[in-house]
């Protein structure tokens, strides 16, 4: 054997992650931006771990989704969604100060940072919209809820579940044609996620069928940076009236029997 062979990994397999490809950020993550256990047991935790890109899955107004695998290399792997928050210049849409009400970031430094509109202002703020929604997505799967498993936030990027099969992504409900019978069952789980969230004191706060996920005849909750406290949020009560109406008028437009009135008056006699 030359000295040159030595330098060749035997497996064929390279040493290094290639192009579109990076070591596995898990290392990266302390205990509290990793997902609640019981962790399911196909999140990837090896250190050798890497991370691949495989495409962009949706630019949203203030996100993209891209589509990353995490495998070891040689052996097994998984597919993950990352969202990656963009700093506030560079998004379409300011969702407005109605859901940050009440919101503290925990060092004054950044709290200056961003009233200043720094640069590291803006990726603090990114950031912050990411911690956001994995603390939601976290608590929420605690409860049982029907949303992805959040894997970890790390900076301004959020991994979660993948929902869909294979490499493509589950429709939103605004995209499916279903049956009266299916759409009945459909609307019983959205009801459902609205009262347990009412039973919480908590409303989605921009609940519509793009927000909503349809994969293996389940309904999946997502887009939750915004999760608000109906009783402390000054919008509170509006925001929850919204997701409401938004949900049972789509539901009544394709034909199913549901009253947005009604649907209103049972979550709010939840609200805990
Ligand atoms: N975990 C996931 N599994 C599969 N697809 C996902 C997942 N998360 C997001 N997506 C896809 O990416 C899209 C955008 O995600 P999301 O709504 O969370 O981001 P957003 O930036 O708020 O987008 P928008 O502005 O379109 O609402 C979703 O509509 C869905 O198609
Ligand atoms: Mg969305």
């Amino acid at each position: 054997m030359s000295f040159s062979d030595l330098s060749t990994p035997v497996s064929g397999i390279p040493d290094e992650p290639g192009p579109d490809q990076r070591w596995s950020t898990w290392p990266l993550t302390t205990p509290t931006q990793r997902g609640p256990e019981p962790r399911p047991a196909w999140v990837i935790t090896a250190s050798a771990a890497w991370d691949t890109e495989l495409g962009v899955l949706k630019t949203g107004k203030e996100a993209d989704v891209h589509l990353l695998e995490r495998s070891i290399p040689g052996g097994e792997g998984v597919v993950l969604a990352a969202k990656r928050y963009r700093d506030p210049d560079h998004r379409d849409f300011h969702r407005s100060s109605q859901y940050t009400e009440g919101r503290r970031l925990r060092r004054s430094r950044d709290t200056r940072a961003v009233e200043r509109g720094s640069t590291y202002g803006r990726q603090v703020q990114a950031g912050a919209w990411a911690a956001a929604e994995f603390e939601a997505l976290s608590t929420l799967w605690m409860l049982g809820a029907p949303v992805p498993y959040p894997v970890q936030v790390h900076g301004t990027e959020l991994l979660l579940e993948f929902i869909g099969d294979g490499r493509a992504a589950a429709p939103r409900l605004a995209e499916v044609r279903v049956g009266s019978a299916e759409l009945s069952a459909l609307f019983d789980q959205v009801r459902s996620v609205l009262l347990l969230l009412a039973d919480h004191g908590w409303a989605h706060g921009d609940l519509s069928p793009y927000n909503l996920l349809v994969h293996d005849e389940r309904i999946v909750v997502i887009d939750l940076p915004q999760l608000v406290d109906v009783v402390s949020n000054p919008s509170g009560f509006e925001l929850l009236e919204r997701d409401c109406r938004v949900t049972a008028e789509w539901f009544a437009r394709r034909g199913l029997a549901v009253d947005a009135r009604a649907l209103t008056d049972e979550v709010f006699a939840c609200l805990g």
